[in-house]
């Protein structure tokens, strides 16, 4: 599938319509941590930890978090110490609820404001923030090319996007173990503890159908990025992709 016609899909397989995914959020939200940790052996954490590693190097800089869910992106960088604000954007009511508890508890509330709205009209001006991530969430907005313009937009110049994904591996052997994973195991440990089959069957199918690597760079730069770069990470079953305005 051509990256072009990824931004125009609406519906899936597994029947969850595109246009309504973050529906599908508000449902899975009560067990969503959990089973992020069971399905990812608990990598999502390491991998989170790697965008902070992309970031700008100054500090007290301003971050904005797009399809920030229960928060997990945007709390593990304002604990590296280098955000005096941060804004976590989301359309899901239930996951947002999940993530201002979880803002709370940790004393963060301070510096973490959890904001519902929609990545690709975003109710914010120009220029604001220094860096902009989105991690496990581009797949899931209807308009990505929408969401990396506004992205572009809400970013100082030289500001950077660090945008976190699934991908799949290069090597034949791991991509085959992969899919296999991918289509059986998921679908059935995500449906088993989150009791909602059909979201994690499409969670699979949006894997395989998204553009990664140099398909994905170059819907970053057709948005208005200077530069996009791809790092490939655990055999490629993720990557973090870095745009500079
Ligand atoms: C897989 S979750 C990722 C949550 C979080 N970023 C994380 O790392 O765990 C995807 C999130 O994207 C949100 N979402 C989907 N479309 C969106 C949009 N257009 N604008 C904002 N959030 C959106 C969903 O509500 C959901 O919370």
């Amino acid at each position: 599938m051509s990256s072009d016609n990824y931004t125009h899909i609406h519906t899936e397989p597994s029947g969850v319509q595109r246009a309504d995914v973050w529906r599908m959020f508000d449902r899975i939200a009560p067990t969503y941590d959990l089973v992020n940790r069971l399905l990812s052996f608990g990598l999502d954490i390491r991998w989170r930890k790697t965008v902070a590693t992309h970031m700008p190097k100054e500090r007290d800089m301003v971050l904005l978090d797009l399809a920030t869910g229960t928060g997990d992106q945007v709390i593990s960088l304002v604990k590296s110490g280098r955000f005096n604000e941060a804004v976590g954007m989301d359309m899901s009511a239930g996951m947002l609820e999940k993530g201002r508890e979880k803002v709370l508890q940790l004393g963060l509330s301070d510096t973490i404001s959890m904001l519902d709205g929609d990545a690709t009209s975003m109710p914010l001006e120009d220029s604001r923030f220094d860096a902009v991530t989105i991690s496990f969430g581009i797949r899931n907005v209807v308009h990505v090319d929408k969401a990396l313009a506004e992205m572009c937009r809400v970013l100082k110049p030289g500001g950077r996007a660090i945008i976190l994904e699934f991908s799949l591996p290069k090597s034949a052997i791991v991509r085959a173990g992969h899919l296999f994973y991918l289509r059986h195991i998921l679908p059935l440990v995500g449906g088993l503890v989150s009791g909602d089959r059909d979201a994690y069957r499409y969670l699979n199918t949006t894997i395989e159908a998204f553009p990664y690597g140099q398909a994905f760079c170059d819907l970053m730069t057709t948005a208005g990025f200077s530069s996009a770069t791809a790092h490939r990470l655990t055999f490629g079953i993720a990557t973090i992709y870095v745009g500079v305005r």
